[in-house]
């Protein structure tokens, strides 16, 4: 992932600022917690969300540049203390090919320690920087642990609709692309026309990368991806190319196979049943249709991004999305 960013030799750089930054939030832990939490937050992710609060604080005054690489590292910890927790109510043992804090400590310590660095970012808030308030972070802090709440209190439960998807989408992905987005522009106090354009396109951004994963769960290239498809079938998760497929099936299959499979099998699902139930998705169409579903995402975004007054970030920013919602796998 070191590379991802090597087009913008600013933008590489301000990212070092922002790793270096963290590593020395980090080295200020407890001696335990430090050792525990080193290796997690050198895990080579791509600095995506630090990233666009870097590129959208261009389009204010140059001189609260620091204050936004305070704000992206604020941002990416917060992102990588979701994940800890995230891997412990999937049971994930590895992430990017790497063994989970979950999998080294179990549980109770990866909690802890997910709590202890998520209260180091907090510190880093502080008095509100430019335009940016820090109940703004919190609100979208808030989004992410209700949808994580409601996807897990409903987990088993295969036949949501697609209002529950959307609301638990906005809240565990976009709200905190938005938050990012808008966060560069808030904190260099850029006009607050382009601030709100920020948010709306980072929403956008941030639903069409979700759909996009979900997509790939089904389709995407095992090797790639550095985790098996089909895995949010096997964990109780309905994503929107089952949930397009099961509407499919209703209108058009009195039999309705792959609803009758996710009702038998439930939660138990083994290895051939998931491979099944994953064909019979791409086979009513849920691929093709949630990929018409990203588009629509897709245009929002990119019309939002033309509205900028600066277009050499509007051109940047455009480049990135393209690049990252046309992932292959
Ligand atoms: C990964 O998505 C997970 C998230 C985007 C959000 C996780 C948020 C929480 C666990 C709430 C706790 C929040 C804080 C602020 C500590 P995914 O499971 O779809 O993708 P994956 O394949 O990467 O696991
Ligand atoms: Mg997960």
């Amino acid at each position: 992932m070191e590379d991802f960013w090597s087009s913008d030799s600013v933008l590489k750089h301000d990212l070092d600022l922002v790793r270096e930054q963290i590593r020395n939030t980090v080295d200020q832990s407890h001696g335990f917690i430090k050792s525990l939490l080193k290796g997690h937050v050198n895990s080579g992710g791509k600095m995506l969300r630090p990233a666009l609060v870097l590129i959208s604080s261009r389009l204010g005054n140059q001189d609260s540049r620091f204050d936004a690489i305070k704000v992206a590292s604020i941002l990416e910890m917060v992102h990588l203390a979701s994940l800890i927790h995230d891997d412990i109510l999937d049971m994930a043992l590895t992430r990017r090919g790497l063994p989970t804090l979950y999998a080294k400590v179990g549980a109770k310590q990866a909690v802890l320690a997910g709590d202890y660095l998520l209260s180091k970012a907090m510190a880093l808030v502080g008095d509100s920087k430019g335009d940016l308030k820090a109940s703004a972070v919190a609100n979208a802090f808030g989004r992410l642990c209700e949808s994580e709440l409601d996807q897990d209190a409903a987990q088993g439960d295969f036949f949501i609709s697609k209002p529950t998807y959307i609301r638990r989408i906005a809240g565990k992905t976009a709200a905190l692309f938005a938050l990012s987005c808008y966060a560069g522009a808030a904190t260099t106090k850029a006009e607050l026309t382009d601030q709100y354009r920020m948010h709306r396109f980072g929403y956008a951004f941030g639903m069409s990368f979700q759909i996009q994963d979900d997509i790939l769960d089904y389709v995407g290239n095992e090797n790639d991806l550095g985790k098996q498809t089909g895995r949010d079938l096997q964990c109780g998760i309905p994503t929107i190319p089952l949930i397009l497929a099961l509407a499919e099936e209703r209108k058009n299959n009195s039999n309705r196979p792959l609803a009758a499979l996710l009702t038998d099998k439930g939660r138990q699902m083994n290895n051939k049943d998931t491979a099944k139930a994953v064909r019979m998705v791409v086979d009513l169409g849920g691929i093709e249709k949630s990929s018409h579903m990203c588009d629509v995402y897709r245009e929002r975004a990119l019309a939002d991004l033309s509205l900028l007054s600066n277009t050499e970030v509007s051109s940047t920013l455009r480049s990135l999305f393209i690049k990252l919602i046309d992932r292959p796998s």
